[in-house]
Protein backbone atom coordinates (compact mmCIF):
# COMPACT_ATOMS: atom_id res chain seq x y z
CA UNK A 1 0.00 0.00 0.00
CA UNK A 2 1.60 3.26 -0.90
CA UNK A 3 1.17 5.93 1.95
CA UNK A 4 1.09 9.37 0.21
CA UNK A 5 2.70 11.71 3.23
CA UNK A 6 2.86 15.46 1.58
CA UNK A 7 1.77 17.64 3.59
CA UNK A 8 -0.47 20.72 2.91
CA UNK A 9 1.25 24.01 3.49
CA UNK A 10 -1.65 25.17 4.93
CA UNK A 11 -2.87 22.52 7.21
CA UNK A 12 0.66 22.41 7.74
CA UNK A 13 0.74 26.28 8.88
CA UNK A 14 -2.54 25.83 10.54
CA UNK A 15 -1.00 23.20 12.75
CA UNK A 16 1.82 25.24 13.51
CA UNK A 17 -0.20 28.00 14.98
CA UNK A 18 -2.90 26.30 17.39
CA UNK A 19 -1.42 25.76 19.99
CA UNK A 20 -0.27 29.85 19.90
CA UNK A 21 -3.62 31.03 18.78
CA UNK A 22 -4.31 33.22 21.84
CA UNK A 23 -0.64 34.91 22.02
CA UNK A 24 -1.42 35.21 18.09
CA UNK A 25 -4.60 36.79 18.35
CA UNK A 26 -2.88 39.12 20.86
CA UNK A 27 -0.34 40.16 18.66
CA UNK A 28 -2.87 40.85 15.90
CA UNK A 29 -5.05 43.31 18.39
CA UNK A 30 -1.45 45.20 19.24
CA UNK A 31 -1.17 45.50 15.51
CA UNK A 32 -4.49 46.78 15.02
CA UNK A 33 -4.11 49.36 18.19
CA UNK A 34 -0.53 50.38 16.58
CA UNK A 35 -2.30 51.37 13.48
CA UNK A 36 -4.85 53.26 14.98
CA UNK A 37 -2.85 55.12 16.89
CA UNK A 38 -0.76 56.37 14.07
CA UNK A 39 -3.70 57.46 12.02
CA UNK A 40 -5.17 59.23 15.51
CA UNK A 41 -1.58 61.16 15.51
CA UNK A 42 -2.07 62.05 12.10
CA UNK A 43 -6.09 63.35 12.77
CA UNK A 44 -4.90 64.96 16.39
CA UNK A 45 -1.74 67.00 14.66
CA UNK A 46 -4.26 68.18 12.03
CA UNK A 47 -6.16 69.44 14.99
CA UNK A 48 -3.51 70.94 16.44
CA UNK A 49 -2.25 72.77 13.67
CA UNK A 50 -5.64 74.11 12.42
CA UNK A 51 -6.24 75.10 16.81
CA UNK A 52 -2.54 76.52 15.93
CA UNK A 53 -3.45 78.53 13.01
CA UNK A 54 -6.70 79.82 14.86
CA UNK A 55 -4.78 80.60 17.63
CA UNK A 56 -2.42 83.07 15.35
CA UNK A 57 -5.53 85.56 15.51
CA UNK A 58 -7.21 84.63 18.40
CA UNK A 59 -4.69 83.69 21.25
CA UNK A 60 -8.21 82.94 23.46
CA UNK A 61 -8.22 79.53 21.60
CA UNK A 62 -5.06 78.35 23.35
CA UNK A 63 -6.82 75.34 25.37
CA UNK A 64 -7.29 73.79 22.13
CA UNK A 65 -4.26 73.65 21.37
CA UNK A 66 -3.20 72.25 24.72
CA UNK A 67 -5.41 69.60 24.55
CA UNK A 68 -4.68 68.28 20.90
CA UNK A 69 -0.98 68.53 22.17
CA UNK A 70 -1.85 66.14 25.27
CA UNK A 71 -3.83 63.84 22.68
CA UNK A 72 -0.84 63.66 20.25
CA UNK A 73 1.18 62.38 22.85
CA UNK A 74 -1.25 60.22 24.09
CA UNK A 75 -1.00 58.37 20.79
CA UNK A 76 2.45 58.23 20.76
CA UNK A 77 2.45 56.85 24.20
CA UNK A 78 -0.24 54.36 22.99
CA UNK A 79 1.50 53.78 19.74
CA UNK A 80 4.79 52.69 21.84
CA UNK A 81 2.87 50.12 24.55
CA UNK A 82 1.11 48.23 21.73
CA UNK A 83 4.65 48.07 19.90
CA UNK A 84 6.32 46.80 23.20
CA UNK A 85 3.50 44.85 23.85
CA UNK A 86 3.55 43.18 20.36
CA UNK A 87 7.36 41.92 20.84
CA UNK A 88 6.86 40.70 23.74
CA UNK A 89 4.10 38.69 22.74
CA UNK A 90 6.37 37.78 19.79
CA UNK A 91 8.73 36.68 21.91
CA UNK A 92 6.64 34.00 23.82
CA UNK A 93 5.78 32.83 20.32
CA UNK A 94 8.86 31.90 17.80
CA UNK A 95 11.29 30.38 19.63
CA UNK A 96 9.08 27.64 21.02
CA UNK A 97 7.62 27.87 17.29
CA UNK A 98 10.72 27.46 15.74
CA UNK A 99 11.17 24.36 18.10
CA UNK A 100 7.56 22.43 17.82
CA UNK A 101 8.36 22.95 13.26
CA UNK A 102 12.22 21.22 13.66
CA UNK A 103 10.73 18.47 16.28
CA UNK A 104 7.30 18.03 13.81
CA UNK A 105 9.51 17.47 10.56
CA UNK A 106 12.30 15.31 11.47
CA UNK A 107 10.03 13.28 13.69
CA UNK A 108 7.85 12.71 11.38
CA UNK A 109 10.34 10.18 9.27
CA UNK A 110 10.22 7.48 11.73
CA UNK A 111 6.45 7.16 9.76
CA UNK A 112 8.32 6.27 6.81
CA UNK A 113 10.08 3.05 5.19
CA UNK A 114 13.64 1.68 5.57
CA UNK A 115 13.53 2.33 1.84
CA UNK A 116 12.80 6.29 2.15
CA UNK A 117 16.32 6.34 4.16
CA UNK A 118 17.65 4.56 1.53
CA UNK A 119 17.75 7.49 -1.10
CA UNK A 120 18.17 10.07 1.59
CA UNK A 121 20.77 12.81 2.43
CA UNK A 122 20.52 13.40 6.05
CA UNK A 123 22.70 16.69 5.57
CA UNK A 124 20.51 18.28 2.78
CA UNK A 125 17.42 17.19 5.14
CA UNK A 126 17.98 19.05 7.98
CA UNK A 127 19.50 21.97 6.17
CA UNK A 128 15.79 22.11 4.88
CA UNK A 129 14.37 21.35 8.35
CA UNK A 130 15.91 24.43 9.62
CA UNK A 131 15.26 26.71 7.11
CA UNK A 132 11.50 25.54 7.21
CA UNK A 133 11.65 26.58 10.94
CA UNK A 134 13.22 29.88 10.14
CA UNK A 135 10.63 30.85 7.84
CA UNK A 136 7.83 29.49 8.74
CA UNK A 137 8.48 31.84 11.75
CA UNK A 138 8.66 34.49 9.06
CA UNK A 139 5.56 34.04 7.40
CA UNK A 140 3.54 34.53 10.63
CA UNK A 141 5.24 37.62 12.11
CA UNK A 142 6.85 39.52 9.20
CA UNK A 143 4.11 38.44 6.38
CA UNK A 144 1.20 37.56 8.24
CA UNK A 145 1.03 40.44 11.03
CA UNK A 146 2.23 42.65 8.86
CA UNK A 147 0.00 42.35 6.30
CA UNK A 148 -3.06 42.78 8.52
CA UNK A 149 -0.98 45.92 9.69
CA UNK A 150 -0.62 47.09 6.09
CA UNK A 151 -4.28 46.27 4.96
CA UNK A 152 -5.84 47.79 8.42
CA UNK A 153 -3.36 51.00 7.57
CA UNK A 154 -3.79 51.49 4.33
CA UNK A 155 -8.21 51.56 4.80
CA UNK A 156 -7.62 54.08 7.50
CA UNK A 157 -5.31 55.87 4.79
CA UNK A 158 -8.34 55.86 2.29
CA UNK A 159 -10.81 57.10 4.75
CA UNK A 160 -8.58 59.78 5.04
CA UNK A 161 -8.38 61.02 2.39
CA UNK A 162 -12.12 60.79 1.09
CA UNK A 163 -12.82 62.74 4.27
CA UNK A 164 -10.22 65.56 2.92
CA UNK A 165 -11.21 65.33 -0.76
CA UNK A 166 -13.02 62.74 -2.90
CA UNK A 167 -10.52 62.72 -5.84
CA UNK A 168 -7.70 62.56 -3.69
CA UNK A 169 -9.57 59.53 -2.37
CA UNK A 170 -9.98 57.65 -5.67
CA UNK A 171 -6.53 58.66 -6.36
CA UNK A 172 -5.46 56.72 -3.14
CA UNK A 173 -7.56 53.68 -3.89
CA UNK A 174 -6.37 53.14 -7.70
CA UNK A 175 -2.34 53.56 -7.01
CA UNK A 176 -2.89 51.02 -4.03
CA UNK A 177 -5.12 48.63 -6.26
CA UNK A 178 -2.69 48.90 -8.81
CA UNK A 179 0.45 48.34 -6.84
CA UNK A 180 -0.36 45.38 -5.32
CA UNK A 181 -2.12 43.47 -8.07
CA UNK A 182 1.17 44.06 -10.26
CA UNK A 183 2.68 42.81 -6.87
CA UNK A 184 1.31 39.55 -6.95
CA UNK A 185 1.71 39.05 -10.66
CA UNK A 186 5.12 39.58 -10.14
CA UNK A 187 5.40 37.34 -7.14
CA UNK A 188 4.85 34.10 -8.50
CA UNK A 189 8.28 34.70 -10.64
CA UNK A 190 10.46 35.03 -7.64
CA UNK A 191 8.47 32.05 -5.88
CA UNK A 192 9.69 29.87 -8.46
CA UNK A 193 13.48 31.53 -8.38
CA UNK A 194 13.56 31.54 -4.58
CA UNK A 195 12.22 27.33 -4.75
CA UNK A 196 15.31 26.72 -6.99
CA UNK A 197 17.92 28.65 -4.46
CA UNK A 198 16.35 26.90 -1.68
CA UNK A 199 17.11 23.32 -3.28
CA UNK A 200 20.52 24.20 -4.51
CA UNK A 201 21.88 25.70 -1.45
CA UNK A 202 20.48 22.28 0.65
CA UNK A 203 22.68 20.43 -2.19
CA UNK A 204 25.28 22.69 -1.52
CA UNK A 205 24.90 21.28 2.16
CA UNK A 206 24.55 17.94 1.21
CA UNK A 207 27.76 17.74 -1.00
CA UNK A 208 30.02 18.92 1.86
CA UNK A 209 28.69 16.71 3.77
CA UNK A 210 29.17 14.32 1.87
CA UNK A 211 33.08 15.43 1.15
CA UNK A 212 33.22 15.36 5.47
CA UNK A 213 31.83 11.41 5.38
CA UNK A 214 34.58 10.24 3.31
CA UNK A 215 37.51 12.56 5.23
CA UNK A 216 39.85 9.38 5.00
CA UNK A 217 40.14 8.98 1.51
CA UNK A 218 40.13 12.56 1.00
CA UNK A 219 43.52 12.58 2.58
CA UNK A 220 44.70 9.59 1.70
CA UNK A 221 44.33 10.11 -1.88
CA UNK A 222 44.60 13.79 -1.92
CA UNK A 223 41.66 14.35 -3.04
CA UNK A 224 41.02 17.68 -1.20
CA UNK A 225 42.04 19.84 -4.81
CA UNK A 226 38.91 17.73 -6.31
CA UNK A 227 36.76 17.94 -3.38
CA UNK A 228 36.76 22.04 -3.76
CA UNK A 229 36.64 21.73 -7.40
CA UNK A 230 33.54 19.82 -6.93
CA UNK A 231 32.14 21.57 -4.26
CA UNK A 232 32.70 24.92 -5.85
CA UNK A 233 30.27 24.19 -8.98
CA UNK A 234 27.93 23.97 -6.65
CA UNK A 235 28.34 27.22 -4.74
CA UNK A 236 28.95 29.05 -7.97
CA UNK A 237 25.48 27.43 -9.02
CA UNK A 238 23.86 28.96 -5.66
CA UNK A 239 25.12 32.38 -6.25
CA UNK A 240 24.31 32.63 -10.23
CA UNK A 241 20.78 31.57 -8.52
CA UNK A 242 20.62 33.84 -5.91
CA UNK A 243 21.69 37.37 -8.16
CA UNK A 244 19.29 36.38 -10.51
CA UNK A 245 16.32 36.76 -7.85
CA UNK A 246 18.25 39.70 -5.95
CA UNK A 247 18.32 41.27 -9.40
CA UNK A 248 15.24 40.21 -10.12
CA UNK A 249 14.05 41.86 -7.25
CA UNK A 250 16.11 45.13 -7.39
CA UNK A 251 13.71 45.89 -10.99
CA UNK A 252 10.69 44.84 -9.54
CA UNK A 253 11.37 47.61 -6.67
CA UNK A 254 12.99 50.18 -9.03
CA UNK A 255 9.94 50.42 -11.26
CA UNK A 256 8.04 50.89 -7.98
CA UNK A 257 9.85 53.24 -6.72
CA UNK A 258 9.39 55.40 -9.51
CA UNK A 259 5.49 55.03 -9.32
CA UNK A 260 5.71 56.29 -5.86
CA UNK A 261 7.40 59.44 -6.67
CA UNK A 262 5.13 60.15 -9.70
CA UNK A 263 2.31 60.12 -7.43
CA UNK A 264 3.10 61.75 -4.56
CA UNK A 265 3.99 64.93 -7.06
CA UNK A 266 0.54 64.54 -8.78
CA UNK A 267 -1.22 64.22 -5.62
CA UNK A 268 0.78 66.60 -4.07
CA UNK A 269 0.02 69.67 -6.58
CA UNK A 270 -3.89 69.04 -6.78
CA UNK A 271 -3.45 69.93 -3.11
CA UNK A 272 -1.69 72.86 -3.54
CA UNK A 273 -4.19 73.89 -6.05
CA UNK A 274 -6.75 73.18 -3.75
CA UNK A 275 -5.14 75.05 -1.15
CA UNK A 276 -4.96 78.24 -2.94
CA UNK A 277 -8.79 77.24 -3.57
CA UNK A 278 -9.34 77.62 0.13
CA UNK A 279 -10.83 74.18 -0.07
CA UNK A 280 -8.62 72.65 2.54
CA UNK A 281 -7.33 74.05 5.60
CA UNK A 282 -3.01 73.75 6.74
CA UNK A 283 -4.13 70.81 9.01
CA UNK A 284 -5.71 68.85 6.27
CA UNK A 285 -2.93 69.73 3.69
CA UNK A 286 -0.95 68.19 7.15
CA UNK A 287 -2.90 65.08 7.09
CA UNK A 288 -2.80 64.25 3.30
CA UNK A 289 0.68 64.77 3.27
CA UNK A 290 1.22 62.82 5.85
CA UNK A 291 -1.01 59.87 4.54
CA UNK A 292 -0.16 59.87 1.26
CA UNK A 293 3.93 59.52 2.93
CA UNK A 294 2.02 56.41 5.07
CA UNK A 295 0.69 55.06 2.07
CA UNK A 296 3.68 55.25 -0.21
CA UNK A 297 5.93 53.63 3.27
CA UNK A 298 3.29 51.53 3.87
CA UNK A 299 2.82 49.97 0.06
CA UNK A 300 6.79 49.91 -0.55
CA UNK A 301 7.35 47.66 2.93
CA UNK A 302 4.47 45.31 1.07
CA UNK A 303 6.14 44.94 -2.42
CA UNK A 304 9.14 44.50 -0.01
CA UNK A 305 7.46 42.16 2.20
CA UNK A 306 5.20 40.22 -0.73
CA UNK A 307 9.39 39.48 -2.10
CA UNK A 308 10.68 38.12 0.75
CA UNK A 309 7.25 35.91 1.31
CA UNK A 310 7.50 34.73 -1.67
CA UNK A 311 10.78 33.46 -1.37
CA UNK A 312 10.21 32.19 2.40
CA UNK A 313 7.09 29.98 0.75
CA UNK A 314 9.26 29.08 -1.38
CA UNK A 315 11.92 27.27 1.47
CA UNK A 316 8.85 26.09 3.21
CA UNK A 317 8.22 23.72 0.04
CA UNK A 318 11.26 22.65 -0.48
CA UNK A 319 11.59 21.57 3.45
CA UNK A 320 7.81 19.95 3.48
CA UNK A 321 8.32 18.47 -0.28
CA UNK A 322 11.58 17.11 1.13
CA UNK A 323 10.44 16.13 4.73
CA UNK A 324 7.51 14.47 3.29
CA UNK A 325 7.43 11.52 0.43
CA UNK A 326 5.63 8.88 -0.44
CA UNK A 327 6.78 5.91 1.20
CA UNK A 328 5.94 2.23 0.47
CA UNK A 329 4.83 0.77 3.72
CA UNK A 330 3.47 -2.66 4.67
CA UNK A 331 1.38 -4.20 1.90
CA UNK A 332 -1.55 -5.07 4.62
CA UNK A 333 -4.10 -3.81 7.16
CA UNK A 334 -2.67 -4.13 10.68
CA UNK A 335 -3.97 -7.55 12.48
CA UNK A 336 -3.87 -8.46 16.29
CA UNK A 337 -1.05 -10.64 17.22
CA UNK A 338 -1.16 -14.03 18.45
CA UNK A 339 2.14 -16.47 19.44
CA UNK A 340 1.87 -19.94 20.51
CA UNK A 341 5.61 -20.53 19.07
CA UNK A 342 8.58 -18.68 17.40
CA UNK A 343 9.04 -20.84 14.11
CA UNK A 344 9.79 -18.87 10.93
CA UNK A 345 8.64 -19.68 7.90
CA UNK A 346 8.81 -17.94 4.83
CA UNK A 347 6.47 -19.11 1.24
CA UNK A 348 7.05 -18.58 -2.24
CA UNK A 349 9.04 -14.94 -1.91
CA UNK A 350 10.08 -12.58 -3.89
CA UNK A 351 12.07 -9.36 -3.87
CA UNK A 352 12.88 -6.63 -5.57
CA UNK A 353 14.91 -3.06 -5.60
CA UNK A 354 13.04 -1.29 -8.10
CA UNK A 355 12.46 -4.14 -10.56
CA UNK A 356 15.56 -6.08 -9.91
CA UNK A 357 14.99 -8.99 -8.67
CA UNK A 358 17.56 -9.35 -5.43
CA UNK A 359 15.88 -12.24 -3.75
CA UNK A 360 13.65 -14.78 -4.10
CA UNK A 361 12.35 -17.94 -2.83
CA UNK A 362 10.24 -20.91 -4.49
CA UNK A 363 8.34 -22.94 -1.94
CA UNK A 364 8.23 -23.02 2.10
CA UNK A 365 10.93 -23.06 4.06
CA UNK A 366 10.34 -23.49 7.79
CA UNK A 367 12.83 -22.44 10.54
CA UNK A 368 11.67 -23.91 14.00
CA UNK A 369 12.29 -22.06 16.90
CA UNK A 370 15.32 -22.56 19.07
CA UNK A 371 17.06 -23.79 16.17
CA UNK A 372 20.56 -22.18 14.93
CA UNK A 373 20.51 -21.36 11.12
CA UNK A 374 23.22 -20.20 9.09
CA UNK A 375 23.57 -17.84 5.89
CA UNK A 376 26.50 -18.71 3.66
CA UNK A 377 27.22 -17.75 -0.10
CA UNK A 378 28.97 -15.11 -1.76
CA UNK A 379 29.03 -11.26 -1.41
CA UNK A 380 25.87 -9.97 -2.79
CA UNK A 381 23.80 -13.01 -3.22
CA UNK A 382 20.60 -11.81 -1.09
CA UNK A 383 22.11 -12.70 2.85
CA UNK A 384 21.42 -9.45 4.22
CA UNK A 385 18.04 -8.52 2.24
CA UNK A 386 16.90 -11.98 3.45
CA UNK A 387 17.48 -10.40 7.49
CA UNK A 388 15.70 -7.27 6.21
CA UNK A 389 12.50 -9.17 5.02
CA UNK A 390 12.12 -10.84 7.97
CA UNK A 391 12.44 -7.77 10.04
CA UNK A 392 9.89 -5.80 8.23
CA UNK A 393 12.86 -3.33 7.18
CA UNK A 394 11.47 -4.41 3.68
CA UNK A 395 8.39 -5.88 2.39
CA UNK A 396 8.25 -9.06 -0.11
CA UNK A 397 6.45 -8.01 -3.51
CA UNK A 398 5.44 -11.56 -3.60
CA UNK A 399 4.63 -14.13 -1.28
CA UNK A 400 4.39 -14.46 2.86
CA UNK A 401 6.68 -14.69 5.81
CA UNK A 402 5.08 -15.72 9.40
CA UNK A 403 6.50 -15.47 12.56
CA UNK A 404 4.75 -17.63 14.97
CA UNK A 405 1.16 -17.38 13.64
CA UNK A 406 1.05 -14.14 12.24
CA UNK A 407 1.86 -12.97 8.83
CA UNK A 408 4.55 -10.23 9.29
CA UNK A 409 2.87 -8.16 6.74
CA UNK A 410 -0.13 -7.55 9.07
CA UNK A 411 2.10 -6.89 12.04
CA UNK A 412 2.63 -3.51 13.44
CA UNK A 413 6.60 -2.88 12.83
CA UNK A 414 6.92 -2.31 16.59
CA UNK A 415 5.01 -5.83 17.40
CA UNK A 416 7.57 -7.40 15.19
CA UNK A 417 10.99 -6.41 15.85
CA UNK A 418 10.31 -6.32 19.26
CA UNK A 419 11.00 -10.27 18.78
CA UNK A 420 14.68 -9.65 17.13
CA UNK A 421 17.99 -8.37 17.89
CA UNK A 422 20.14 -7.80 14.70
CA UNK A 423 23.53 -7.44 15.41
CA UNK A 424 24.26 -5.50 11.87
CA UNK A 425 26.98 -6.22 9.10
CA UNK A 426 27.95 -2.63 9.21
CA UNK A 427 28.03 -1.85 13.08
CA UNK A 428 27.64 2.25 13.57
CA UNK A 429 27.69 3.85 16.74
CA UNK A 430 25.58 7.08 18.64
CA UNK A 431 27.33 9.91 19.08
CA UNK A 432 26.71 9.29 23.45
CA UNK A 433 28.52 7.02 26.14
CA UNK A 434 29.38 3.41 25.54
CA UNK A 435 26.73 2.76 28.23
CA UNK A 436 24.13 4.61 26.20
CA UNK A 437 24.77 2.82 23.66
CA UNK A 438 25.02 -0.79 24.90
CA UNK A 439 21.91 0.01 26.87
CA UNK A 440 20.07 0.53 23.32
CA UNK A 441 19.36 -3.01 23.50
CA UNK A 442 16.72 -2.98 26.05
CA UNK A 443 15.75 0.72 27.80
CA UNK A 444 15.18 -1.25 30.44
CA UNK A 445 18.08 -2.68 31.89
CA UNK A 446 20.67 -2.13 34.23
CA UNK A 447 24.16 -1.10 35.02
CA UNK A 448 24.69 -4.32 36.38
CA UNK A 449 22.93 -5.91 32.91
CA UNK A 450 25.27 -3.85 30.77
CA UNK A 451 27.60 -4.62 32.09
CA UNK A 452 27.62 -8.55 32.40
CA UNK A 453 26.83 -8.49 28.41
CA UNK A 454 29.67 -6.04 27.76
CA UNK A 455 31.52 -9.25 29.39
CA UNK A 456 30.22 -11.55 27.21
CA UNK A 457 30.71 -9.58 23.82
CA UNK A 458 34.54 -9.12 25.03
CA UNK A 459 34.15 -5.66 25.29
CA UNK A 460 34.44 -4.54 29.02
CA UNK A 461 38.16 -5.11 29.41
CA UNK A 462 38.53 -2.63 26.69
CA UNK A 463 35.96 -0.54 28.15
CA UNK A 464 37.65 0.13 31.58
CA UNK A 465 41.18 0.95 29.92
CA UNK A 466 38.94 4.23 29.08
CA UNK A 467 39.49 7.68 31.21
CA UNK A 468 35.41 7.29 32.06
CA UNK A 469 34.86 4.03 31.17
CA UNK A 470 31.40 3.28 30.31
CA UNK A 471 30.66 6.90 30.75
CA UNK A 472 33.22 7.46 27.59
CA UNK A 473 31.75 9.36 24.83
CA UNK A 474 32.22 7.80 21.82
CA UNK A 475 31.43 8.13 17.92
CA UNK A 476 32.15 5.84 14.98
CA UNK A 477 35.57 7.33 14.12
CA UNK A 478 37.04 7.19 17.97
CA UNK A 479 36.59 2.93 17.84
CA UNK A 480 38.55 0.65 16.18
CA UNK A 481 36.08 -1.38 13.74
CA UNK A 482 36.60 -5.06 15.85
CA UNK A 483 35.39 -2.51 18.68
CA UNK A 484 32.16 -1.60 17.03
CA UNK A 485 31.52 -5.35 16.48
CA UNK A 486 31.77 -6.09 19.96
CA UNK A 487 29.53 -3.17 21.39
CA UNK A 488 26.66 -4.18 18.67
CA UNK A 489 27.19 -7.85 20.25
CA UNK A 490 26.51 -6.43 23.62
CA UNK A 491 23.86 -4.23 22.59
CA UNK A 492 22.57 -7.32 20.70
CA UNK A 493 22.92 -9.80 23.34
CA UNK A 494 21.66 -7.83 26.10
CA UNK A 495 18.11 -7.64 24.21
CA UNK A 496 15.34 -10.19 25.09
CA UNK A 497 14.55 -11.19 21.59
CA UNK A 498 13.17 -14.35 20.68
CA UNK A 499 15.34 -14.53 17.29
CA UNK A 500 18.90 -13.15 17.37
CA UNK A 501 20.13 -12.52 13.90
CA UNK A 502 24.54 -11.66 13.63
CA UNK A 503 25.23 -10.43 10.29
CA UNK A 504 29.36 -10.97 10.15
CA UNK A 505 29.43 -9.79 13.28
CA UNK A 506 32.65 -11.41 13.89
CA UNK A 507 34.04 -10.51 10.55
CA UNK A 508 36.53 -7.91 11.63
CA UNK A 509 37.81 -9.51 14.90
CA UNK A 510 40.93 -12.00 15.52
CA UNK A 511 40.67 -15.43 15.73
CA UNK A 512 40.78 -15.42 19.82
CA UNK A 513 37.95 -13.25 20.42
CA UNK A 514 36.44 -14.37 17.42
CA UNK A 515 36.22 -17.80 19.64
CA UNK A 516 35.28 -16.40 22.83
CA UNK A 517 31.68 -14.59 21.28
CA UNK A 518 31.10 -17.69 19.15
CA UNK A 519 30.92 -19.24 22.49
CA UNK A 520 29.03 -16.21 24.57
CA UNK A 521 26.69 -16.92 21.02
CA UNK A 522 26.58 -20.79 21.86
CA UNK A 523 25.21 -19.74 25.61
CA UNK A 524 22.30 -17.67 24.53
CA UNK A 525 19.35 -20.05 25.46
CA UNK A 526 18.63 -22.71 23.72
CA UNK A 527 14.71 -21.69 22.70
CA UNK A 528 15.79 -18.64 20.79
CA UNK A 529 16.29 -19.05 17.35
CA UNK A 530 19.80 -17.21 15.91
CA UNK A 531 20.78 -16.89 12.36
CA UNK A 532 24.29 -16.35 11.57
CA UNK A 533 25.24 -14.94 8.48
CA UNK A 534 28.97 -15.56 8.15
CA UNK A 535 31.92 -16.11 5.00
CA UNK A 536 34.22 -17.80 7.14
CA UNK A 537 32.71 -21.85 7.56
CA UNK A 538 34.35 -22.85 10.44
CA UNK A 539 31.95 -20.57 12.41
CA UNK A 540 29.15 -22.00 11.41
CA UNK A 541 29.53 -25.61 10.82
CA UNK A 542 28.12 -26.79 13.72
CA UNK A 543 24.43 -25.09 12.61
CA UNK A 544 21.81 -27.11 12.89
CA UNK A 545 20.67 -25.79 9.43
CA UNK A 546 22.77 -24.05 6.42
CA UNK A 547 21.30 -21.92 3.75
CA UNK A 548 23.53 -21.12 0.58
CA UNK A 549 22.69 -17.74 -0.90
CA UNK A 550 24.10 -17.91 -4.80
CA UNK A 551 22.39 -14.77 -7.08
CA UNK A 552 19.82 -13.85 -4.67
CA UNK A 553 18.03 -17.50 -4.39
CA UNK A 554 18.86 -20.13 -1.72
CA UNK A 555 20.68 -22.83 -3.98
CA UNK A 556 21.27 -25.55 -1.35
CA UNK A 557 20.28 -26.15 2.24
CA UNK A 558 21.29 -28.79 4.95
CA UNK A 559 23.65 -29.56 7.84
CA UNK A 560 27.21 -29.27 7.11
CA UNK A 561 28.43 -32.95 6.97
CA UNK A 562 25.58 -33.51 4.11
CA UNK A 563 26.15 -30.21 2.48
CA UNK A 564 30.46 -30.90 1.87
CA UNK A 565 29.32 -34.59 0.59
CA UNK A 566 27.15 -32.67 -1.99
CA UNK A 567 28.55 -31.45 -5.42
CA UNK A 568 27.39 -27.42 -5.12
CA UNK A 569 28.59 -24.32 -4.07
CA UNK A 570 29.49 -24.92 -0.26
CA UNK A 571 31.65 -27.56 -1.19
CA UNK A 572 33.22 -25.54 -3.15
CA UNK A 573 33.87 -22.78 -0.57
CA UNK A 574 34.74 -25.22 1.93
CA UNK A 575 37.51 -26.54 -0.07
CA UNK A 576 38.97 -23.38 -1.12
CA UNK A 577 38.81 -22.79 2.91
CA UNK A 578 40.50 -25.58 4.01
CA UNK A 579 42.85 -25.27 1.37
CA UNK A 580 43.91 -21.72 2.50
N1 LIG B 1 18.95 -0.19 -1.11
C1 LIG B 1 19.27 -0.93 -2.16
N2 LIG B 1 18.90 -0.52 -3.40
C2 LIG B 1 19.21 -1.28 -4.49
N3 LIG B 1 19.85 -2.44 -4.44
C3 LIG B 1 20.25 -2.88 -3.24
C4 LIG B 1 19.97 -2.16 -2.05
N4 LIG B 1 20.48 -2.86 -1.01
C5 LIG B 1 21.04 -3.96 -1.52
N5 LIG B 1 20.91 -3.99 -2.86
C6 LIG B 1 21.36 -5.05 -3.76
O1 LIG B 1 20.79 -6.27 -3.35
C7 LIG B 1 21.67 -7.34 -3.60
C8 LIG B 1 21.76 -8.21 -2.35
O2 LIG B 1 22.41 -7.48 -1.33
P1 LIG B 1 22.67 -8.06 0.10
O3 LIG B 1 23.13 -6.98 0.95
O4 LIG B 1 21.49 -8.83 0.52
O5 LIG B 1 23.87 -9.07 -0.16
P2 LIG B 1 24.66 -9.96 0.87
O6 LIG B 1 24.47 -11.37 0.45
O7 LIG B 1 24.31 -9.60 2.24
O8 LIG B 1 26.17 -9.53 0.51
P3 LIG B 1 27.43 -9.36 1.49
O9 LIG B 1 27.96 -10.72 1.76
O10 LIG B 1 28.37 -8.57 0.66
O11 LIG B 1 26.96 -8.65 2.69
C9 LIG B 1 22.99 -6.73 -4.01
O12 LIG B 1 23.14 -6.90 -5.39
C10 LIG B 1 22.85 -5.28 -3.66
O13 LIG B 1 23.55 -4.48 -4.59
MG1 LIG C 1 25.28 -8.63 3.74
Amino acid sequence: MKIKNKVNMLSFFYNIIRPFKWVFFGIIICVGITSLSVYSFFWFMKYLVDALTVCSTDMSKIGDVYKYAIFVISTIMIYETSARLREYLQLQMIPKMKKNIIDSLSGKTFAYSYNFFQNFTPAKFVYAVLQTSESTADIFIDYAVDFLKTIFSLSLACVSLFYVDIYLGYLGLIWIAIWMFAGFLLSKKTHTMSYKLADLRSSLSAKWNNTFDNIDSVFVYNGSENELAKNQKNSTDVMNQDKKLSKYIFKVMSVQGSVVVGITGIAFLYMIGLFKKGVITPGDFLLVGETIHHISHNLWEFAQDLSWLVTDIGRIKQGLDMSTSDSIQRNGEIQKINFKNHDIKIQNISFAYSDKEVFSHDGILNIPQGKKIALVGSSGSGKSTFVKLMLGLEYPQKGEIFLGQNNTKYMNEYDLRENFALIPQDPKVFEDTIFNNIRYGSFSATREEVIEYAKKAQIHNFIMTLPDQYETMIKNTSLSGGQRQRLMIARGLLRNAKVFIFDESTSALDTITEKDILNAIEEIDSSKTKFIIAHRLYTIKNSDHILVFQHGKIVQQGSHDSLILQNGLYQELYKIQIQN
